[in-house]
């Protein structure tokens, strides 16, 4: 049972739980235990014998039983090894927009932060999204920057932190493009830019980026990339998903250009294609690029850029050609088929059609999508580990429940499923 700070108290008192049993020990009601609800909740978890065993989560509903993970997570912790990357298991802390970079700057919370995750045991820590040199990169004055010496300067030592602790780490390279409404910081006077100057919805907002802006913008991506490199990153992941700048080029409804970038799936594939070559040149060829891509768009969870496997392999050659080495398939639920007849999910085909290791992702080890923007509780990793196992993907990448709890990596590899948090959408409220 989860009980409010404003509901009765359970222990039968005529008060409210906050006036009657707030502290531990202090009220009549003794019936619950700290250790087993993480302290951003306001809600509080009783046990009818009045000892916590860790099999019931505390979020939502009532307190569900958990499923067992039955099956060993070895799998999870064997070395992965590519042409250019090494990782000493197959988590991947994946990107978290978190916006406490006040003025776009990285400071000593955002360091602890990722640096409490690699000293858990996270593999590869991908960044919250961070914005490229451009005026309208981003949507918000405390979302972190990548140009710019104070913006630099708190990611180097995000990078030196998260190497003593043992991880490895990218930054996610990013330009929000037409979600960026006017007049939003860090500069109000920036206009929101893309392919054709329309929202996700296909609304006209601006005029088209000129060929000579977009040209400029893969040179922003290009610095961005050098300037990972020289702060000693261990790769870069561009933000090609979800509906985002390069992600709107890709994108039928908002691409209607006619020009190079514009056209077919092929020809909308283009600004990605000189955008990762780009950066290509500047890392040289053994630094690692990971491309993120989705079919989902934040606006319409249904839509498709590739409807068959055919389709998607058109799509994915040009930027296997302009020098993609990982790809990260972002999907909100990693179990579902993405075609008819075959149970492969979007990383398994973009392994399959490509050769390239994928990164998969979605509610891992949760029963609930991020998209639904409330809790979810925890469940059997089984299901993944026999995707792993199977090698339909190389890496996992870990959204909510890294957010929720630093150690969940340490946990399972310990075998710790019981001691697993169920996601709590006040997490989002605490940068820990
Ligand atoms: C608070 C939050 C912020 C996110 N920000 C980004 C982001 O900056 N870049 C990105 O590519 N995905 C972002 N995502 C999506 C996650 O990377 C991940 O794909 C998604 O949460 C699904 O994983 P999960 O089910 O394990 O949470 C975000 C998700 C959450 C919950």
């Amino acid at each position: 049972m989860t009980v409010g700070r404003n509901d009765p108290c359970p222990c039968g008192s005529e008060k409210k739980y906050k006036k009657c049993c707030m502290k531990k020990g202090t009220g009549p009601c003794l019936l619950w235990s700290f250790s087993c609800f993480p302290r951003f909740t306001n809600r509080y978890l009783f046990f009818p014998d009045g000892i916590c065993n860790n099999t019931y989560c505390m979020k939502g509903r009532g307190g569900q039983k958990m499923s067992k993970t039955n099956i060993s997570t070895d799998p999870l912790f064997h070395t992965f090894t590519s042409d250019n990357l090494i990782v000493e298991n197959r988590t991947v802390m994946a990107p978290m927009t978190r916006g406490y970079s006040p003025n776009g700057v990285p400071g000593e919370d955002v360091v602890a932060y990722y640096r409490r995750r690699a000293e858990n045991g996270v593999g590869l820590i991908v960044t919250e999204g961070t914005g490229i040199n451009h005026p309208a990169s981003v949507s918000g004055a405390s979302i972190p920057l990548f140009h710019g010496e104070a913006s630099l300067n708190g990611w180097a030592k995000v990078v030196k932190e998260v190497h003593e602790a043992g991880g490895k780490i990218v930054p996610q390279l990013w330009h929000v493009g037409m979600t960026r409404k006017k007049g939003e910081l860090p500069n109000e006077e920036a206009q929101p830019v893309g392919p054709s100057g329309l929202s996700l919805s296909g609304k006209k907002i601006t005029e088209p980026m000129t060929e000579k802006e977009v040209v400029n913008m893969v040179e922003a991506y290009a610095q961005a990339a050098a300037d990972a490199k020289r702060l000693g990153f261990d790769g870069i992941e561009l933000h090609g998903a979800h509906g985002y700048l390069i992600d709107q080029f890709f994108w039928e409804n908002t691409n209607k250009r006619t020009d190079r970038y514009g056209g077919d799936l092929f020809g909308r594939t283009q600004f990605a294609v000189e955008v990762i070559e780009a950066c290509r040149r500047e890392v040289g060829p053994d630094f690692p690029i990971i491309f993120r891509f989705s079919q989902w768009k934040m606006n319409d969870f249904k839509a498709k850029l590739a409807t068959n496997p055919d389709e998607l392999d058109r799509f994915l050659k040009p930027l296997v050609e302009a020098g993609v080495d990982i790809f990260h398939c972002s999907t909100r639920r990693f179990w579902e088929p993405e075609f008819e007849g075959s149970d492969l999910n979007l990383a398994g085909w973009t392994k399959k059609l490509t050769g390239k290791p994928v990164i998969s992702v979605g509610s891992v080890g949760l029963d609930g999508e991020f998209t639904s923007f409330s809790g979810a509780n925890t469940t059997s990793l089984d299901g993944l580990i026999e995707k792993l196992d199977n090698d339909e993907f190389d890496l996992v990448a870990i959204g909510r429940s890294l957010l929720m709890d630093p150690e969940w990596v340490r946990k399972v590899k310990d075998g710790r499923a019981n001691d697993l948090l169920p996601f709590d959408k006040e997490a989002l409220q605490t940068l820990y």
